[in-house]
């Protein structure tokens, strides 16, 4: 029988962690949003942002903190007063507030703020102290960990446990470390430091190994009880610890793992799609547990398996991370009722306004093609959703003239902050016009990193789906949008990424720079 020692906490970093990754930027109402499925999901804590970072983190995560319902609220904050001050400011409204405080201890990580070990360590007393006079639950991390010498990590981890701390995280912050170590590390703290065993020792990892799933769950091996993860893996370089993936291990390989979450699976595949879109960030289709292909049995081979016994191939149920069985494309004949019930098997829960806009996108596109697919109506539903979050630029109207013969040539009606404007403009083929087009009307120095194109579903009525990555000056920011005609599906993309890219502008977040301030500057 399980207890609640066996208990694991989900610690959910996707708008800390995972919108920190280059490009990921969400718009307020997304992270809002997000937060709430995370919330309904039963995950533990969900790390809201970085109050200090900028005006709109602080923003996020104080409304954050005000609507959760269940989760406890956390906010990061560096090893310095103000920071600490600032997150707390934010996260104090919440039911159930949390500060999280952390520092570099590795010895590469020491040198950036120039402190010697003692210096180091006389911080962490004081921020910790500091965060704990402020707030009962206080989580501190020595960044790069799994690099820091064993006994200076067993004396700072001491030390925060003195001042207050009542978790204590052990991230990998560059995905260094390897199961055997993770689990002997943790297991080595909480024997070896005094005071180990009254705190809730908790894992972060980076993936840059492609291990992050595996080093976590070995940590909880170690003893371990909360694990820090993103949706989709979503996180800087190759990412965090994915959410979906810990969780239904834990669940599925209950026999070797004797633990438990109270995470709501049925719930895993509407937040992994959500996320994808407001993120931008497209998840693979070999991805483990939300990956498209991740249920779909294609060899002839595997197909006869299955119907003769599904659990020839299958380890886990569809159905227990949300997933509908097969199920029938819809048609222009279907009514308003058929879609709500397809899209809410898919995941997606509307209001009666919202779905009034869905049917008639629907309907347009189920005249363009014959039948309308759960891929099909999961492309529409990212592309309404981005449109909706576009406060600067939106397309009126796109016309271009393509073929053999060229230049080819694009007509455009860009609406710009309100006003429509128009411009004609050639280009080396369709979809460049409408690219020249776009920056005729909206002047930028953005770089076109990526311009990637997948068909949604086979058939040439098929939708088109249209990724596109812009960088100006080391901001990046990608669009996705998805249309039967690929040069409006760019061209959307484009503006997508475009309305990104303002907001972006307007952010001016900070970083981790330690230097900056010194940790006694109270704000
Ligand atoms: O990876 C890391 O070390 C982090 C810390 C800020 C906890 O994200
Ligand atoms: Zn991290």
């Amino acid at each position: 029988m399980s207890t609640d020692k066996d208990r694991v906490l989900i610690f959910d970093t996707t708008l800390r962690d995972g919108e920190q990754s280059p490009g990921a930027t969400m718009s307020h109402s997304e992270k809002l949003e997000i937060a709430e499925m995370l919330d309904e999901m039963g995950v533990d804590i969900i790390e809201a942002g970085f109050p200090i970072a900028s005006e709109g983190d602080f923003a996020a995560v104080s409304e954050i903190a005000k609507a959760a319902q269940n989760s406890v609220i956390c906010g990061l904050s560096r090893a310095n007063y103000k920071d600490i001050d600032r997150c707390w400011e934010a996260v104090k409204h919440a039911k159930a507030p949390r500060i999280h405080t952390f520092i570099g201890t590795s010895p590469l990580h020491r040198a950036i703020p120039n402190l010697t070990q003692d210096e180091m360590a006389d911080r962490i007393h004081d921020t910790v102290t500091h965060a704990r006079n402020l707030c009962d639950n206080v989580q501190w991390s020595p960044m790069d960990a799994t690099r820091t010498e064993w006994d200076y990590l067993c004396r700072v981890v001491e030390i925060a446990i003195r001042a207050g701390a009542t978790t204590i995280n052990i991230p990998d912050t560059v995905g260094y470390t390897a199961p055997v170590e993770s689990a002997d590390l943790i297991r080595r703290l909480i024997a070896e430091v005094p005071g180990g065993e009254d705190v809730v020792f908790a894992t972060h990892c980076h993936n840059d190994l492609g291990m992050a799933t595996a080093n976590s769950l070995a940590a909880v091996d170690g003893g371990a009880r909360q694990i820090e993860c993103t949706i989709n893996g979503l996180g800087e370089r190759a990412g965090n610890t994915a959410l979906e993936e810990v969780v239904m291990a834990m669940k599925t390989r209950s026999d070797i793992m004797p633990y438990f979450t109270e995470i709501d699976t049925t719930k895993i595949m509407a937040i992994s799609r959500r996320v994808s879109t407001v993120s931008g960030f497209l998840v693979q289709p070999n991805k483990a547990i939300v990956g498209k292909n991740a249920f779909a049995h294609e060899s002839g081979i595997h197909q006869d398996g299955m119907l003769k016994n599904r659990e020839n191939f299958e380890i886990m149920r569809p159905e227990d991370i949300g997933l509908s069985g097969t199920s029938l494309p819809l048609g222009k004949h279907s009514g308003r009722a058929a879609l709500r019930d397809k899209l809410e098997k898919l995941g997606f829960e509307l209001a009666d306004n919202q779905l009034k806009d869905v049917f008639v996108r629907f309907k347009a596109l189920a005249d363009q093609k014959k039948e309308v697919f759960d891929e099909d109506l999961i492309a529409l539903m990212r592309d309404s959703s981005a449109e909706q979050a576009n406060e600067h630029l939106k397309i009126k109207l796109l016309r271009v003239v393509c073929g053999t013969e060229g230049p080819q040539s694009a007509e455009m009606v860009l609406e710009v902050d309100g006003a429509d404007q128009r411009v004609e403009a050639t280009g080396d083929g369709p979809v460049d016009a409408a690219f020249n087009a776009v920056k005729a009307l909206f002047e930028h120095n953005a770089r076109l990193e990526l311009y990637q194109v997948h068909a949604v579903t086979e058939g040439t009525d098929a939708q088109a789906t249209v990724s596109v990555r812009l960088n100006e000056d080391g901001t990046i920011a990608t669009g996705e949008s998805a249309d039967t005609d690929t040069v409006v599906a760019s061209a959307k993309a484009y503006v997508n990424a475009l309305n990104r890219l303002i907001e972006r502008r307007k952010m001016g977040r900070v970083g981790y720079d330690e230097k900056s301030v010194s940790y006694k500057d109270v704000g």
